[in-house]
């Protein structure tokens, strides 16, 4: 079996071992599966957030699947971390590179890693100063803590996205709804993050949410997906009928728009899928993926890997706490850069929401 996970040319291969998978076309990449936590642990965390009404974005996030946080970081701040991504996407030797000039937008100008998806997570990108500060903004971190109703917290080592509008030479990109949790876990485990760095308009790219489907992901995969076709790594992609089946149930499909300084939360029992800008927008999408979960979440052999993942500085996938993916340095055109450009600043609390000191 071989199973898509983007529309990109990227494939899962399922090798020996069922705790760990590589990709066919990227061996730097290794997704290592870690034990869960029990249900009850992962119930108990989210039972006050259900049990009642918060009169704030908790509510959207409960009832719709996803949530906009309105100038979660000050916009000049927001504007300034947008700047630092493009020095960061320039510092491969690649000088033709002109963010004011769209003719430069190609792809032999942009960092020599995932071009062809957008997102970047290779070369220390997830460790850079100004990721790490993003992420650590308080209006970032403090509304994860307010989800969540606790302050020890493990963040994601996730991708930066810088995505050009109307590039000559990008492949064409597909919806590919999907949700990024397996049905075996049938509870609140992850919520993703977008930090927003530049405006996302209609005619822009951005974050496509189909409405109220977390509520019904569990009815989904009981009455829609065979049981033997349930994958237990987080990541399960739609078909054409089984997003009409959403549809058909209720869940609109919206296209999230938000400005620079924004947070984007969304429930990884949402069903979504990233939109490229259309050829009307003239906005080059920049975001950061940033996710945090309890840190209770994390088993000790999970903690371990996220240890060695951060001292390498590794990337992940969204998942902060458990299935964590190594993205390291690609083994195809290698380029030697065993750190971050510049080295976020190694805090007491940043090395406890890196998972390399505990709590
Ligand atoms: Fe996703």
């Amino acid at each position: 079996m071989t199973t898509t996970v983007t529309n990109s040319t990227l494939t899962l291969e399922p090798i020996s071992t069922k705790s760990v998978r590589t990709y066919k076309d990227s061996p730097g990449i290794v997704v290592k599966k870690t034990k869960s936590v029990p249900n009850e642990i992962i119930d108990a965390q989210s039972a006050s957030l259900y049990s009642k009404i918060h009169n704030d974005w908790r509510d959207d996030l409960v009832r719709d699947g996803y949530a906009v946080i309105k100038n979660a970081i000050p916009k000049d701040r927001a504007e300034n971390y947008q700047q630092e991504a493009f020095k960061w996407m320039k510092s491969f030797g690649n000088d033709e590179l002109d963010f004011d000039d769209p003719k430069t937008w190609r792809k032999e100008n942009l960092p020599p890693v995932d071009a062809d998806i957008n997102a970047y997570n290779c070369y220390g990108v997830t460790h850079e100063k100004f990721v790490w500060d993003a992420r650590m903004e308080p209006g970032v971190l403090g509304e994860f803590e307010k989800l969540w109703g606790t302050d020890e917290l493990l963040a994601s080592f996730d991708a930066l996205n810088v995505t050009f509008p109307n590039r000559a030479d990008a492949p064409e990109m597909k919806p590919w709804p999907h949700f990024d949790q397996s049905p075996f876990k049938p509870g609140l485990h992850c919520v993703q993050g977008i930090i927003s760095l530049s405006n996302h308009g209609p005619a822009d790219g951005g974050l496509v949410v189909y409405r109220g489907s977390n509520n019904l992901f569990n009815k989904f995969f009981a009455t829609q997906v065979r049981k033997e076709d349930w994958d237990e790594f987080n990541y399960y992609q739609l078909s054409e009928s089984q997003l009409k089946w959403f549809i058909d149930n209720g869940c609109e499909e919206i296209k999230v728009n938000c400005e620079p300084g924004d947070l984007v939360l969304w429930d990884s029992r949402t069903c979504h899928w990233g939109m490229v800008p259309t050829e009307k927008s003239n906005t080059i999408r920049t975001v950061i993926y940033s996710c945090f979960t309890p840190a209770k979440f994390a088993s000790e052999e999970a903690l371990d890997t996220k240890k060695e993942l951060f001292e390498s500085f590794s990337g992940t996938t969204h998942w902060p706490h458990a299935d964590l993916t190594a993205v390291r340095n690609p083994v195809i055109k290698p380029i030697h850069r065993p750190q971050p450009l510049s080295m976020p600043e190694l805090s007491d609390k940043l090395l406890k929401l890196a998972g390399a000191k505990h709590y």
